[in-house]
């Protein structure tokens, strides 16, 4: 069995609103990018990447990718407007030997081997994707624009969902077929009728998206 991973790094990052890209901010004294390409590069469940790179900042990316000795790097190319449409981007270059694709956010750098394995596992029950989830903490409402408390929503069956998520790759390459977007992959496989399990995530697989979850993630490492 084959496991493919996409990352996508393709994302403009305005909520962080660096003069570069997302990928390339610093975390310590490197691109954010290096750490989880390196992680992903590192786990021995995944035997090919595909990396999805800011249009224009391809060169870095592969650039990097050769300084980090990454060697499972199988192709890299630019990503699109929307993260399904870079996903897509990613799809295309993921080899026919593949029976499983991870897809993961270059924005969530602390990767861990436990999580692949957690994900990659309940696909050989049947389901057709698995996504890592933290339960919801906090108590939940529903507000209007100006703050006006509407209702408090029970949070009884809620998962705040993360990335990597792992599909058959038929699966998922049926859910990107028709041009749909969503905030993630496991959605277009839900709407598609797929069977998406959800299991326990890993509070480190923060995602940056402003300055201050950049400091916290380099206080981690
Ligand atoms: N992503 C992508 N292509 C896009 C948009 C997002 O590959 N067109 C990727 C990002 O690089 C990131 C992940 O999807 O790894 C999650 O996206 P997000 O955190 O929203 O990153 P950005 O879109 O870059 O940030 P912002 O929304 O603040 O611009
Ligand atoms: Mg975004």
């Amino acid at each position: 069995m084959s496991v493919w991973a996409i990352l996508v790094a393709a994302g403009r990052g305005e909520r962080l609103g660096l003069d570069r890209p997302k990928a390339f901010a610093s975390l310590g004294d490197e691109p954010l990018l290096a750490e989880p390409l390196r992680r992903l590069d590192a786990c021995p469940w995944v035997d090919a990447i595909v990396l999805v790179a800011p249009p224009g900042w391809e060169e870095p990316a592969i650039l990097l990718a050769e300084e980090e000795g990454c060697g499972k790097v199988r192709a890299c190319v630019p990503g699109g407007e929307t993260r399904s449409d870079s996903v897509r981007a990613g799809l295309a270059e993921v080899g026919d030997d593949a029976l499983v694709v991870l897809v993961h956010d270059a924005a969530r750098p602390l990767l861990s081997d436990d999580v692949v394995e957690r994900v990659l596992a309940p696909l050989s029950e049947g389901w057709d994707g698995v996504v890592p989830g933290l339960p919801v903490g906090d108590t939940l409402k529903r507000a209007a624009p100006d703050g006006a408390v509407q209702e408090t929503v029970s949070r009884d069956g809620l998962w705040a969902v993360q990335t990597p998520q792992a599909f058959v790759a038929e699966t998922l390459r049926r859910a990107h077929a028709g041009g749909a977007d969503a905030t993630d992959c496991a959605g277009l496989v839900e709407a598609g009728g797929g069977r998406v399990k959800v299991v326990e995530g890993d509070p480190r697989l923060l995602k940056v998206t402003s300055a201050s979850d950049l400091d916290r993630i380099a206080s981690w490492l």
